[in-house]
């Protein structure tokens, strides 16, 4: 824990934004001890058809359900009351592509768009819990498509357009998918991916799909097939029809997103209509305080729950405009962040440590070619910060004023649950840490055991009661819901990272404590990469670990056995290399893949990774009785010695 203590200073932050945490004191202590008037006065941020009957329903628990019976519809929350308000010619997005293009988007323009492609939905068969598969690049198409689909009730599922075609067919057959939409390609870096034809790949290998949309925006070459695929701008061709917004009850799903776990295929982690609304609308309020006319920006990729919870709901159901940006942070050059927060006049910038880590090696000079005054609020998501990256970018980005929200949650919690609240008076901040749990928010940190874990003792994060945001279920396995997150600590959800509470009742979330990786933000499970690298025809036996990384957080190392036949053969890893890149996508790529004789087993056969790690990382592999032979430790080290002398 030496780290944490070194860096349990306290930063002044601005006389302008630190007003105490008195007000957060009293709200959060309402939110725990009158969790019915406090959870009435938060949903009340949304216009609902139907008043609930309960707020919390939670006799069949861990299935919370919240607002039990209360009728909504999340997309007229998010567009039709603004189109319909004096914010109708507000922007909702500002959108710049990649190339530099710009398009704005006002609330009355989303409400067409969002009309139109809701009755072309409809026109194709498409009903209430019906499943939409979206893969879609960071256009503006694809709000629009995942609010259509809010609209008439039928539930997303956005894949990350970073995802290759084994990702997506088995996304789509777990949800039996009936349309898909995609666009042509994507630009990435100057180059395009080319999205249409990943899907075709990955449509060989499923048959629910009805058809796909297509939306063009590179303008290649792609395969369009009769009868299945349709281009998005013909769909739309005819006009502005009103769609009604179907009334939902609070706990329909709204969408599936599915994420990385310890084992097996991935997880359908499933959100609500009214919870996860009240949640991630409240969440927002709370930690950034944005005002009607700011302009924010989440930098992330709308494909994960960053952006479905923060460039899609929550600053559209608050009437916001917010930037999006279509391509790289470092194209066409490393100023681009800094270039579009100026010419924008972006107030309030949130994106990730990795992305601040990437920017802050090319140095200052980038961040001087602009004026960042406009900047107020900075925010970071997705794994933990480390102190001079913290620093780095308040000085720099936040001309040593702006304070940084430490935003820590999960694809499962839906939105923020330990973060500073500027909205109720920050807390002086800790550079590293996220302070306080948000409202509603019970927290406690507990050793392997299952005990409360002592003040500065690093112990595992539960929660000892539900909230708004929280997952529904898994789709199609309720099962391994209860056994994921309820099983390890009865009655607690527990979801894999460590933290640690300090002396002043701060949090320090200190990373997974399971196998789950964590790569530039990207949360990857090993077992994916391991069952794609044992789906080739020459690895007998693979274990991938996360290597730390001074700019990702963590990279990807693969350590195999090459079956006999392929023994010898040369350029293997580059070939696995391809292969993961088009089946998984290239996040998946491992960094090292090593090729050893016999990797380290327990006797019963299990690889042992954590033996592995240690051994690659220097370490003292820890208890080691229950290794079959001690030989394979060796093996180990000499497939590194021979790896580090190929690569010199
Ligand atoms: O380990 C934690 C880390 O990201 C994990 C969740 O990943 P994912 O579901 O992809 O959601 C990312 C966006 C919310 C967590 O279990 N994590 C996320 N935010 C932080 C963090 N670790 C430390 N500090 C954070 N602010």
């Amino acid at each position: 824990m030496k780290a944490q203590d070194e860096n349990r200073e306290v930063l002044p932050t601005g006389e302008r934004y630190h007003h105490g945490i008195a007000l957060y004191e009293s709200v959060y202590r309402e939110s725990l001890e009158n969790p019915n008037g406090f959870w009435s006065k938060a949903a009340s941020i949304l216009d609902w058809d139907r008043k609930w009957d309960k707020i919390l329903d939670d006799t069949n628990a861990p299935f919370y359900r919240w607002f039990l019976n209360g009728k909504l519809n999340v997309c007229y929350n998010a567009v039709d009351r603004h189109a319909k308000s004096g914010n109708r010619n507000k922007a909702a997005y500002i959108w710049v592509g990649e190339g530099g293009e710009e398009k704005i988007i006002t609330f009355e323009g989303l409400y067409r768009r969002v009309n139109n492609l809701s009755n072309a939905l409809i026109n194709l068969g498409i009903e209430k819990g019906d499943k939409i598969l979206i893969y879609l690049p960071m256009i503006l198409e694809a709000p629009v498509a995942m609010l259509a689909a809010a609209r008439i009730g039928a539930v997303f599922s956005f894949v990350f357009a970073g995802f290759g075609a084994s990702a997506i067919s088995e996304r789509i057959n777990d949800a039996k998918a009936k349309i898909v939409i995609t666009a042509d390609g994507g630009y990435r870096n100057g180059k395009i991916l080319d999205l249409k034809r990943t899907i075709d790949e990955a449509l060989v290998s499923t048959s629910s799909v009805q058809n796909v949309i297509v939306v063009r925006r590179s303008g290649h070459q792609v395969e369009m097939e009769d009868g299945r695929d349709i281009w998005y701008h013909d769909l739309v061709r005819d006009g502005s029809k009103y769609v009604a917004p179907v009334e939902l009850e609070s706990n329909d799903p709204l969408f599936i997103l599915y994420t990385s776990g310890t084992t097996g295929k991935p997880k359908g982690v499933v959100h609500g209509n009214g919870g996860y609304a009240v949640w991630v609308a409240n969440t927002m309020k709370w930690a950034f305080n944005p005002n009607d006319t700011d302009r924010w920006w989440c930098a992330a990729d709308i494909g994960w729950i960053t952006g479905h919870s923060y460039i899609v709901f929550a600053p559209l159901i608050l009437g916001l405009t917010s930037i999006m940006y279509e391509g790289s942070i470092t194209y066409p050059s490393p100023d681009r962040l800094w270039d579009i927060a100026e010419k924008y006049g972006v107030n309030i910038l949130y994106t990730s440590p990795t992305a601040i880590r990437t920017l802050m090696r090319y140095g200052e000079k980038y961040v001087k070619m602009h004026d960042l005054s406009t900047i107020r609020v900075l925010g970071t998501v997705g794994e933990p910060i480390n102190p001079p990256a913290w620093r780095w970018y308040h000085e720099n980005i936040g001309s040593s004023k702006a304070p940084i929200i430490d935003t820590y949650w999960q694809t499962e919690t839906g939105g923020f649950v330990i973060s500073p609240s500027l909205g109720l008076g920050l807390p002086p901040l800790k550079p590293g840490s996220a302070t306080f749990p948000m409202p509603g928010i019970d927290p406690v940190i507990l050793d392997e055991e299952g005990n409360e874990a002592r003040i500065g003792e690093k112990g595992l994060i539960a929660y000892r009661r539900p909230w708004p945001g929280m997952l529904l279920t898994l789709h199609n396995d309720p099962e391994r819901f209860v056994k994921t997150y309820f099983d390890r600590f009865k009655g607690k959800y527990y979801c894999g990272d460590y933290a640690v509470k300090d002396s002043d009742g701060y949090y320090w979330l200190l990373g997974r404590a399971d196998e789950v990786l964590k790569v530039a933000g990207h949360r990857l499970g090993t077992i994916e990469i391991e069952d794609a690298l044992l789906s080739s025809r020459e690895v007998a036996e693979a274990a991938v670990f996360g290597k730390p990384d001074e700019v990702k957080g963590e990279v990807i190392v693969a350590f195999i056995v090459v079956k006999n036949e392929f023994r010898g053969i040369s350029d293997i890893a580059s070939g696995l290399r391809k292969q993961i890149k088009s089946e998984l996508g290239p996040i998946y790529v491992p960094e090292e893949i090593h090729i050893a004789e016999t990797l380290p087993k327990t006797r019963s056969g299990k690889i042992m990774r954590r033996v592995i790690k240690a051994v690659f990382l220097d370490e003292v592999p820890g208890d080691v009785s229950t290794l079959e032979s001690s030989a394979s430790v060796d093996e180990i080290r000499a497939a590194i010695e021979s790896f580090r002398k190929q690569a010199q």
